[in-house]
């Protein structure tokens, strides 16, 4: 059994039920704040997965190289390998507000110490990815195919922010993301994602603070979900909102699946000023040629769970289009994967975010204006880094061909 944990204090027990299924009960007496996710209140009826875990136990397992790694290094002591045994492992440090531990044990979050600043300047050397995994994966409760590790550095977080917000000494829960790519599969993906953060920055969006190494191998995130008192905040991704598995994220529609089902667990007052950044958000993935925003690439963030809910920061954009030929969108629009044009996309805005049509042509002139204002910078670095010019090169046309098309 796996005794699951919200805000550091006790909620229930998580089990494997007959036919690969999974239980989930409250404990008895458990406060209606100890809700595990927005979709799940507190009840006496246990909730019940006939496949797997529940997704807001799934949300954060690993997938991709982090995953296959962990398969290797523990499966052989069980046997087998599923969900459930990656979550014993990875449970302790997850993003979001939600830990796992064994039946008896109590909550310990200690992740090892890891300067950013080394992994930055590329000071290790050698083969910084697998050093990283070797101490930092059994910590890693964090998803996504490309690799990544969940890091501590609490001396480097939010570097810019005021001395009074930065975390204690004591604190020991992993504070930064540390995103690698596959050379041979996508080659300078950290440079793409940067400058595709950029991007999102000039469009106004709010973004997690973000480094990229000087090697180009790494790019370093701070964790959106901490907060400076070394508390987390509850994080719950659209599989989660949609009830749906993490085999199923392609699946859905931007309409449905992300405009209203946010609307519908928003419940905060600044619920239209939150859908107008979502539909800036679709935007922006569009005129950065962003294939790749399917239904793990949104969430929403709230400090308490039966409070209000916002739109998380924006994080995972990627101009995909340089890596997969003729790519399409990862979801629905008006029934089609393909690129939409400017007037789907202001149907969409007018439609389904309450926002007036100058208002949705202003989102869309933003948008246009941000990616043309980031070019300059990728070009430059492009200039300086030989071995990001042809990835450069590409994603620049990319831009070029999203961005036109929200004016035409
Ligand atoms: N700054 C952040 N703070 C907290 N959590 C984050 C942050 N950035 C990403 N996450 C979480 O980590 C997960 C993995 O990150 P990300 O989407 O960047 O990885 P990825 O491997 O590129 O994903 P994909 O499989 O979609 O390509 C996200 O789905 C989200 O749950
Ligand atoms: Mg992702």
């Amino acid at each position: 059994m796996i005794k699951v944990w919200t805000d550091q204090q006790e909620a229930g027990y998580l089990d494997r039920a007959p036919q690969r299924g999974s239980t989930f009960t409250y404990m008895p007496r458990a406060a209606p704040e100890r809700a595990v996710s927005v979709t799940m209140p507190v009840r006496l009826q246990s909730w019940d997965s006939s496949f797997g875990l529940a997704p807001i136990f799934e949300m954060n397992l690993p997938e991709g190289a982090l995953r296959e790694r962990l398969r290797l290094a523990f499966a052989k002591a069980t046997g087998v390998f599923d969900d459930y045994d990656l979550l014993t492992i990875v449970g302790r440090s997850q993003i979001g507000r939600v830990r796992y531990t064994g039946e008896e044990d109590a909550l310990d979050q200690e992740v090892p110490f890891q300067s950013v600043d080394e992994i930055l300047s590329s000071r290790r050397g050698g083969d910084l990815f697998r050093y990283l995994l070797e101490r930092f994966a059994t910590a890693s409760g964090i998803s996504g195919v490309q690799p990544k590790v969940l890091v501590r550095d609490q001396k480097a977080f939010s570097a810019d922010s005021a001395p009074k917000s930065r975390l204690s000494e004591s604190f020991r829960g992993a504070t930064h993301i540390v995103k690698f790519w596959d050379p041979n599969e996508f080659p300078q993906l950290a440079a793409n994602e940067y400058f595709c953060l950029q991007a999102a920055e000039r469009c106004g969006l709010a973004v997690p603070g973000y480094h990229l190494a000087e090697d180009g191998m790494a790019l370093v995130v701070d964790r959106f979900d901490l907060k400076s008192d070394g508390t987390w905040r509850g994080f719950e991704d659209f599989c989660v909102l949609n009830a749906r598995r993490t085999d199923e994220k392609y699946r859905g529609s931007y309409e449905t699946a992300i405009v209203k089902r946010f609307q519908q667990f928003a419940n905060s007052p600044e619920v239209y000023d939150d859908l107008q950044r979502l539909f800036t958000l679709i935007v922006l993935n569009c005129a950065l040629r962003n294939g790749d925003a399917h239904l793990k690439n949104f969430a929403i963030l709230y400090d308490e769970v039966l409070g209000p809910a916002r739109l998380a920061p924006v994080y995972d954009l990627v101009t995909t289009a340089v890596y997969i030929r003729a790519d399409r969108m990862a979801l629905t629009l008006n029934g089609s994967t393909e690129w939409p044009t400017a007037k789907e996309l202001r149907r969409l805005g007018e439609q389904r975010t309450g926002a007036s049509p100058s208002k949705v042509r202003h989102i869309l002139e933003q948008v246009a204006d941000a990616v043309a204002s980031a070019a300059p910078a990728l070009e430059t670095h492009r200039r300086d880094h030989p071995e990001f010019a042809a990835v450069g090169q590409a994603m620049l046309a990319a831009w070029e061909t999203g961005r036109s098309s929200l004016t035409q």
